[in-house]
């Protein structure tokens, strides 16, 4: 069965379908939107064999043609040169407004070709059909789009909403379960902002949805995205309540910051030690119950995560905090956290006490 999410942005507004063989039933859903003829569909090239052959197969069977653009998997393919590699490629075949592009892979493609839409003749539309958990739970939706430059991460991009989202659950089974429990912790975070009874549904569920079980990936996909499409319609251009959706976030890029985002540590990964490190300082702060934030740390360690930090790197906590203040988040030299009064009761502190960070995360240093 298929389900209907919307994002209700006003002349923005686009659903997203949850189900499965999504990929085969792509043509007809995207004519159900706006009418096309040619597709630039842009493929991770680590899914092209698996995923790619039923996405041409969908299109055809709709009559529209499909131009294909890979683009190398990897944090390090969204890079300046590599956009203008995909503009490039695109431009060649003489892209036409009536023509849209195609999202086929995880977060990298998926930002990368936000990038090139919102660009494009000025911007032409663009579907996600994103293909790991974490691209279907978070990056895909809300418009966001990014590449990377030598000065930090997503520094360059516009916010463009897709005309279409399509979360096609087959596509799980093809993850490694590292990847999936990476993409997991975007899951529960939702249930640590403001759904409580959400967070007790993965308590339950999270270690059968890691082990295949199709109606629960089914179930917190349809709620992640459902809780997504509800902050973005409040607070599109993050000026106030979807920087929530940071929640873990400001610990974890500084943890991956520091690894030079490296392998060692998966973004999803990070942000899971990050949601626990934002738990055990609002702790700390007097914000929160310490009953709260050990609930945090044993879903982790129940879905086989790491909680704190990998110990094969020499952690220090003065260059952490330097990397949280290069962040695209701070503002008037401030670091933005979200921290939590308790479990679904997460806030945005622009003032806490920095002092309080660095000795926390210099006991977790010295660990
Ligand atoms: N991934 C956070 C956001 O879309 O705002």
């Amino acid at each position: 069965m298929t389900q209907t999410v919307r994002v209700a942005l006003d002349t923005r507004a686009y659903d997203i379908h949850i189900g499965e063989k999504l990929l085969e039933r792509a043509g007809e859903l995207i004519l159900g939107v706006r009418k096309v003829k040619r597709v630039f569909v842009v493929a991770d090239s680590k899914i092209v064999a698996t995923h790619l052959p039923r996405l041409e197969k969908g299109l055809a069977a709709a009559g529209i043609a499909a131009h294909v653009v890979t683009l190398q998997a990897g944090d390090a393919a969204k890079s300046w040169d590599n956009l203008g590699r995909l503009l490039d490629a695109i431009l060649d075949q003489r892209p036409e407004r009536a023509d849209l592009l195609v999202a086929l892979g995880g977060g990298v493609v998926g930002d990368m070709t936000g990038v090139a839409a919102s660009l494009l003749l000025r911007g032409l539309d663009f579907v996600q059909i994103p293909t790991t958990l974490l691209a279907q739970v978070d990056s895909s939706v809300g418009g966001k789009t990014g590449v990377n430059t030598r000065q930090g991460k997503n520094l360059i991009g516009a916010f463009h909403q897709p005309r279409l989202v399509l979360c096609d659950l087959d596509v799980l089974d093809t993850l490694g379960p590292r990847e999936l429990r990476a993409g997991y912790a975007e899951v529960f975070k939702y249930g640590l902002i403001d759904m409580p009874e959400f967070f007790d549904w993965c308590e339950a569920n999270g270690p059968a949805l890691l082990a295949g079980d199709r109606a629960a990936q089914a179930y917190a996909v349809r709620v992640s995205c459902e809780a997504k499409a509800r902050i973005v319609t409040e607070d599109e251009r993050e000026t106030g309540v979807r920087a929530l959706l940071n929640l873990g976030h400001t610990f974890g890029h500084a943890l991956e910051a520091d690894l030079g985002y490296g392998p060692e540590l998966l973004h999803g990964e990070a942000v899971a030690i990050g949601m626990r490190q934002a738990f055990d300082f609002s702790v700390r702060a007097g914000l929160c119950p310490a009953a709260d934030a050990a609930r945090v740390r044993a879903h982790i360690l129940a879905c086989d995560m790491a909680a704190d930090l990998p110990r094969q790197h020499r952690w220090n906590a003065d260059a952490l905090i330097a990397h949280m203040g290069h962040d695209k988040k701070a503002s008037g030299g401030k670091i933005t956290f979200i921290l939590a009064r308790g479990i679904g009761k997460s806030f945005i502190a622009r003032d806490a006490d920095i002092d309080a960070v660095r000795a926390m995360l210099a006991a977790e240093c010295a660990a």
